[in-house]
């Protein structure tokens, strides 16, 4: 019996399914993904870096950066803050409404609680307990938010206040996503630290700025230089420990100025539909207005839930 037909339609079944599965499928669902409005202006995300800054991540890819260092904030979860922003003037349903949320306080402690608004009411909890909150606090003037918070180990660490997502790689090319985390994660290392002279200090000798640092020192991307009558405007300010010799001075090239370009371009503290990110409690003064932003999981005035059923 011939069996070629069977056996061919095998092989191609079995290839046409995983061309399917990792072409066709995640074009499906990222192909058409572009620029965002982002926050109430009208900031684009993610912006597109500058010459330098793309320079500066060739710099780091030819360096094996990211056989260190990761690009990618990890997330295991959302909790809530229950925040009230302001007591209103009935303090006597919204003590009752604090003993409720909060059972196992006194009504001193929670008068206590109402005169400090804004306060978080209960933070990290589940989405049924904030819910629960907030029909408790369905109260005429007062005003709460209920904030959302990502949580896991990179968001302690303070690598970043939200999960990474497909939207912060779009003009990644090439992904340095990193497999190893030696030292700290880079996503957002131009939101931690602002400063180019201290990036470029640490690259120079990380130890200067780090005690004990085990990264490798990346001292052929500076020069030394005989320093003229004045040192050059850009010279490294070495401390006295690491001092070179008189008369010369550190200067950082132009590869060393791109690639601290491109650390400073590593930013995704941005709040996305898809990755939200907390949010600090509007003061009541502003006026709490419902749901403007994504990043707020719901943004209530006890007029806006007057409608709600009881
Ligand atoms: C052998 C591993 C290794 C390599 C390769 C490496 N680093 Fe590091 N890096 C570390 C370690 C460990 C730390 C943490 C200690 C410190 O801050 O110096 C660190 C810290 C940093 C920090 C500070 C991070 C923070 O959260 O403050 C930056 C920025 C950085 N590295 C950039 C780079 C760049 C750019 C390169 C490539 C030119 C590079 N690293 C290569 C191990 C490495």
């Amino acid at each position: 019996m011939n069996h070629g037909p069977l056996i061919f339609l095998g092989i191609f079944l079995a290839l046409a399914a995983s061309w399917y599965g990792t072409v066709v499928a995640p074009l499906l669902q990222f192909g058409h993904q572009q620029q965002v409005t982002v926050g109430a202006g009208s900031t684009r995300y993610p912006a597109a870096r500058s010459g330098q800054a793309q320079r500066g991540k060739d710099v780091y890819r030819a360096n094996g950066c990211f056989y260190c260092h990761t690009s990618q904030v990890r997330q295991s979860g959302v909790k809530f803050d229950v925040v009230l922003v302001s007591a209103g003037t009935n303090k006597a349903d919204l003590i009752s409404a604090a003993l409720l949320i909060k059972p196992g306080i006194t009504a001193d402690e929670a008068r206590k609680l109402i005169e400090q608004a804004p306060k978080p009411l209960l933070q990290g909890v589940t989405r049924p307990k904030a819910d629960a909150a907030a029909k408790a606090l369905a109260i005429p003037d007062v005003k709460f938010e209920i904030i959302l918070v990502p949580v896991g180990g990179d968001v302690e660490r303070g690598w970043g206040s939200r999960v990474s997502v497909a939207q912060d790689y779009l003009y990644e090319q090439p992904l340095m996503l990193g497999n190893q985390r030696i030292g700290p994660d880079l996503t957002t290392i131009g939101a931690r630290q602002r400063s180019a002279a201290s990036h470029l200090l640490h690259l120079y000798n990380p130890q200067a700025t780090v005690k004990g640092s085990t990264m490798p020192p990346y001292r052929f991307l500076f020069e030394k230089r005989k320093a003229g009558p004045r040192p050059s405007p850009d010279a490294l300010q070495l401390p006295a420990e690491y001092a070179v010799e008189k008369g010369f001075e550190i200067v950082p090239t132009e590869k060393a100025h791109a690639l601290v370009a491109y650390l400073l371009s590593l930013d995704t503290q941005m709040a996305l539909f898809e990755a939200p990110m907390p949010t600090a409690p509007k003061q009541p003064e502003l006026g709490a207005s419902t749901n403007q932003t994504s990043t707020a999981a719901s943004t209530n005035t006890a007029a806006a839930n007057q409608p709600a059923p009881k």
